[in-house]
């Protein structure tokens, strides 16, 4: 595939609505696009010390975000702002400081949360962070999702309600992602 994309969801919950936002939306990229999940569970808290001497999983966690094109972000919503386990993986792949791997690369914010303004507080949040990444991020279109039993078919698609909301959101990531990588 031309463009590479690593998705990226903030929840270790075994059957996380974000998670499945995110193997939903692998599967509705453009032709062209390739998708990758990327595990963040099994990496330590972040710790400065450790910055030249990764963990295993935090040395594979920045190898593949090294080689994708860009990020999309499924987050859901703690206390309104984003979980601790998806900034400890920014925090892990910012660094050694000037060899951020982050750096560049445009990213999409998405999120699904049980309450009715779904994840609009994290994802604001979150943005905050990936502008000091200097990640450009997609403005517009926004998607905040409230989490219902008809939200994902059986498939593992997203459910005929939000289909074309969300297919809008995709779409309109593809074109960005076009506009930032040669
Ligand atoms: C939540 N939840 C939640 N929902 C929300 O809309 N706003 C919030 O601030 C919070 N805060 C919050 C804190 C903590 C610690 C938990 C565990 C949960 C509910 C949340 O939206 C719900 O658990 C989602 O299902 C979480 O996403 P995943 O795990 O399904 O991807």
């Amino acid at each position: 595939s031309q463009f590479k994309i690593a998705i990226i969801a903030g929840s270790l919950r075994k059957d996380s609505y974000n998670v499945r936002l995110g193997q939903a939306i692998s599967s509705m990229l453009p032709e062209g696009f390739e998708a990758k999940l990327i595990e963040i569970g099994d990496l330590p808290l972040y710790n400065q010390d450790e910055d030249y001497t990764p963990a295993a999983s935090v040395a594979r966690l920045r190898e593949e975000i090294k080689g994708v094109d860009a990020v999309i972000f499924a987050t859901p919503e703690y206390n309104r702002s984003i979980p601790g386990v998806l900034k400890n993986a920014l925090d892990h792949a910012s660094r050694p400081w000037g060899e951020s791997v982050w750096q560049g690369k445009p990213a999409g914010v998405i999120g699904v949360a049980g309450g009715a303004i779904g994840t609009a507080m994290a994802q604001q949040h979150l943005r905050n962070i990936l502008a000091a990444l200097n990640m450009p991020t997609m403005g517009h279109p926004e998607a905040f999702l409230q989490y219902s039993d008809d939200l994902f078919d059986d498939q593992g698609g997203i459910g005929a309600k939000s289909r074309d909301f969300v297919q809008g959101w995709v779409d309109s990531f593809a074109k960005w992602v076009k506009t930032h990588v040669k």
